[in-house]
């Protein structure tokens, strides 16, 4: 059983009570229940200052600072007090000192349970945020790296994603991916020259795309270009061979009219060669048979001997004629031997003159000769310089072709390129962005929180029906309605059934022992019914704090037995039954 004692607190000099059930506080304006309600709220909370209010930015601050604290001290006293004790476990906060004492293990609940702070107050950004602290809706480190691996992500860097946002919190996360994310643009822009944008990414095509390139692989591209580029140089090679070639066999068969005048001087030369040679050996014919054939004395060789009849004999006519041996006695005349001297002369006169033109008429065929071999290979070069001028090269497409198919494959490898590199960067830029949208506060979060709320929704419907109100819900876009109205079109009793059906299911997810509902006497006989009929349903100590102006008007929950009524009055708290009777 817990018990409570606050002491100079405000308003209050004196206040001990048991909690179970639902404890009502009643009393006029000014008698203390709301001090008694932060009184409580702060021993379960353990918030020394009960006067909270929550940033902008999501940080819950107190409303007056701890050196101002001294002011929650009840006027006239030193020191005051709250003290909750439950069993041997126990709470105490003394002011000014703010010190929270705890003992054992005390029972706590959250401010939100306690009534310090609600969702209902708070800045939209921070509501949702604390909706989804309240409702458990964070997502668990197992739920984070399944959605980043549904997104695209290895187990690996899932993990090591999950590790990162538990570390460094989601926004931080979140926002070192939007700047990889831009990081992944650039590279895009880098590819493509143009600015990014996702449906552009998706579709891009660089300048001179065909969509064969697509299905060439990269290895084909660049061996075309190879083969291209070869193609260009060996076409540019032959054409400077063939050029210079016809010029040179043109020039050769330029000689083709010289030689072959000259080759018919030099026919006529060597036939008039060869008539001189005719000539001389005939003429050496003639000087040889004008030989006598008879001996001529000493100055005569030896006569020949007949192979028979061994007597002496000479050749004449063709045949052997016996030499007269008288002759032999005979003193050849002087006047005949010089007649055959001058023969023998002109015999060998003749030899040498028929060896000289004989020379002569060899050189000038060979000179012939020469210049019919210089004629034919005129000709030739003249064929086959008509043949080139007349023949096209292997390939016939000018050299301009062959660059223009260069540059072809140039931009098809240049294309390629940039249509990976871009769609790349764009499937990363996607991804990214995948993860982006995870991480965002309206991403994996809001997807568990809408998961989280489906059971909120479920819990509030039930207190709702055991309190007999209207629908309390929370919608998927976070807006809180009542009877499908949205909260801040509700009257002012509207939106205290929606805070105070908020605070109990709060607790419940806390798992609280407490709910601390202060100015309840806004509701009406109905609206007060309700609620008492819900609170006294439940497992949970209910503080009820409602102005009334007579003991006799205040509804007594023991008689109901959901709980106490208390009396207050200067400071102090009295159950109802003992005040009725002191009236
Ligand atoms: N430090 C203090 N010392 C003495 N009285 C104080 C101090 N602080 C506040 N009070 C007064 O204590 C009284 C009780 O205030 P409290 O808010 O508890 O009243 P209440 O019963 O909730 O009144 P209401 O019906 O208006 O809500 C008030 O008159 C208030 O001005
Ligand atoms: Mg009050």
């Amino acid at each position: 059983m817990m018990d409570v004692s606050v002491m100079n607190f405000r308003g209050i000099d004196k206040a001990e009570f048991l909690l179970s059930n639902i404890i009502l506080l009643a009393g006029p304006n000014g008698v203390g229940k709301t001090s008694i309600c932060l009184a409580v709220a702060a021993a379960f909370s353990q918030q020394a200052i009960p006067f909270l209010q929550m940033s902008d930015k999501g940080k819950v601050a107190t409303t007056i600072t701890k050196a101002e604290s001294g002011r929650m001290v009840r006027t006239g006293y030193e020191t005051g007090g709250v003290r909750l004790r439950d069993g041997e476990s126990e709470t105490q906060i003394l002011w000014p000192q703010c010190d929270v004492k705890t003992k054992g293990k005390p029972p706590t609940a959250s401010v939100y349970a306690t009534g310090l702070l609600s969702v209902l107050n708070l800045p939209p950004k921070e509501q949702v945020r604390a909706l989804a602290d309240l409702i458990k809706a964070i997502p668990s480190a197992d739920e984070m790296k399944a959605s980043f691996m549904e997104a695209g992500m290895s187990e690996k860097a899932a993990l090591d994603t999950v590790e990162r946002v538990l570390v460094n919190g989601w926004d931080a996360i979140a926002e070192a991916a939007k700047t990889h994310g831009a990081k992944l643009k650039g590279q895009w822009e880098t590819y493509t020259g143009e600015s990014y944008g996702s449906a552009k990414g998706a579709t891009w095509l660089p300048m001179g795309w065909e969509d064969v390139i697509a299905q060439m692989s990269d290895e084909t591209l660049t061996n075309a270009l190879a083969n291209a580029k070869q193609a260009l140089e060996t076409r540019i090679a032959s054409e400077a061979v063939s050029a210079s070639l016809v010029e040179e066999l043109q020039k050769k068969a330029a000689e083709i009219p010289v030689l072959t005048s000259e080759g018919e001087r030099q026919a006529i030369t060597w036939r008039g060669a060869q008539k001189d040679c005719e000539d001389a050996r005939k003429a050496h014919a003639a000087a040889v048979a004008a030989l006598p054939m008879v001996e001529v004395g000493g100055a005569m060789a030896e006569p020949l001997a007949c192979p028979h009849c061994k007597k002496k004999v000479a050749f004449k006519d063709g045949g052997l004629v016996k030499v007269a041996a008288r002759a032999a006695a005979v003193e050849p005349a002087p006047e005949a031997v010089a007649a055959v001297e001058a023969m023998r002369a002109k015999v060998a006169e003749c030899r040498e003159l028929v060896n000289l033109t004989g020379r002569k008429a060899a050189a000038e065929q060979r000179n012939l000769s020469d210049i019919e071999y210089r004629l034919r290979e005129a000709h030739n070069a003249d064929a086959k310089a008509k043949n080139l001028l007349a023949k096209p090269p292997a390939d016939p497409r000018p050299v301009e072709a062959f660059r223009d198919e260069v540059r072809l494959c140039e931009s098809r490898v240049e294309a390629k390129r940039k249509k990976e590199g871009a769609d790349r960067a764009h499937a990363s830029i996607a991804a990214n962005q995948a993860y982006v949208n995870l991480l965002m506060p309206d991403g994996l979060r809001k997807r568990k929180l809408l998961r989280a709320l489906d059971d909120f929704n479920t819990r509030l419907a039930e207190l709702c029906t055991k309190a007999a109100y209207k629908l309390v819900s929370v919608d998927e876009d976070m807006a809180i309605r009542y009877g499908g109205r949205s909260y801040y079109l509700l009257s002012a009793s509207e939106q205290y059934r929606v805070r105070a059906i908020f605070q109990i299911a709060f607790a419940f997810a806390d798992g609280a022992p407490v709910v601390i509902l202060d100015g309840a006497d806004i509701l009406d006989a109905d609206g007060r019914n309700g609620m008492f009929t819900l609170l006294g349903q439940l497992d949970i100590v209910a503080v009820v704090g409602m102005t009334m102006n007579k003991p006799e008007q205040v509804p007594d929950l023991e008689r109901a037995a959901i709980g106490v009524s208390y009396w207050m009055a200067d400071g102090r708290i009295r159950e109802i039954k003992e005040a009725a009777q002191a009236q």
